[in-house]
């Protein structure tokens, strides 16, 4: 396939030759020349319609890292404020001879709209509240680095599973890794469909933090929230923040991720999200590595 446009339409030797490409490439920007040539004729747009940070500046690096020329375009400081239309932006930027378009965008489906509509190599940087693969590519590729493979892995994601793409790439990337899922969270913040994903659900999150091996962490998505929901943060702190008394009285080791930003002392305390149990800012490093091997592998399917 020339596009990323979910983790749903990936099998599992897909993304293990992600994973390999992205090992390799890890090796590279480790060494004091970070650059390698492999896309110096290719132009990538990083077309941003949602705010970010990690992602972003992450595909920007690895596009960077890779030689490739990078324009970057923020909706907030576009013509899209004057009324242009998502498909003529991206027909406007394509006309500069740009070959990849990596997109954010707060409607679940745009990415694959857009898809239908033009040429150009499309990567989805995260599309409303469906899917986020790259975020679920660097974070299974860290759990494997963590704790040697994903497969029979006990994983617990833990939060506002409802509004949260980064769950949803997660649970099928775990799925197709042979890891044992479960989802956690107040009723209200669990998506209506949870039960056909063939994953475990959990309400206490002493229950999930006593079942797993690694636990993600989300934070509540306020910005997707339309209607005055239940719980408020402080009481989502009281019942769902994971902190360090919590994990003491468990007894056991427990990888904690998060995909950022933390709101910190609401979904994780400072004490556990700066411990050496969390692998968060890993997280983060590996994005860049598993960045360059996605597009390097659809610039070769391109060629
Ligand atoms: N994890 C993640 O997508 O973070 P940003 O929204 O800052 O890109």
């Amino acid at each position: 396939t020339k596009h990323l446009l979910g983790i749903k339409d990936l099998s599992r030797e897909d993304i293990e030759l992600i994973f390999q490409t992205a090992e390799e490439f890890k090796d590279v920007i480790n060494r004091p020349i970070k650059k390698v040539p492999s896309l110096r004729d290719i132009t990538i747009a990083n077309v941003f319609f949602e705010n970010s940070t990690r992602t972003k500046l992450s595909f920007e690096l690895a596009e960077k890292r890779l030689s490739a020329d990078v324009i970057n375009f923020s909706s907030s400081s576009s013509s899209v404020k004057k009324g242009e239309t998502l498909l003529d932006t991206v027909n406007n930027i394509l006309s500069m001879k740009v070959d990849m378009i990596v997109m954010r965008h707060s409607s679940p489906g745009a990415p694959h709209f857009l898809s239908k509509h033009i040429d150009a190599n499309i990567v989805n940087a995260g599309d409303g509240t469906h899917e986020h693969p790259t975020q679920a590519l660097l974070d299974t590729f860290s759990i494997r680095e963590k704790l040697g493979n994903v497969e029979g892995k006990k994983v617990a994601i833990i939060g506002d599973i409802l509004h949260s793409r980064v769950a949803l790439s997660n649970i099928f990337a775990l799925q197709k890794l042979g890891a044992e899922v479960m989802v956690c969270g107040p009723i209200t913040l669990l998506p209506k469909y949870i039960d056909t994903l063939g994953i475990k659900v959990e309400l206490d999150v002493r229950k999930a933090l006593e079942w797993c091996d690694v636990a993600n962490i989300l934070r509540i998505q306020l910005e997707r929230q339309h209607i005055k929901y239940f719980p408020s943060l402080r009481e989502y702190s009281l019942y769902y923040g994971v902190n360090k008394k919590l994990l003491d009285s468990l007894n056991k080791e427990i990888t904690i991720m998060h995909p950022g930003p933390i709101n910190r002392g609401v979904e994780l305390s400072s004490d556990v999200a700066d411990s050496d149990h969390a692998i968060i800012l890993d997280q983060v490093e590996n994005g860049v590595a598993v960045r360059m091997a996605v597009l390097y592998l659809l610039a070769s399917v391109s060629k």
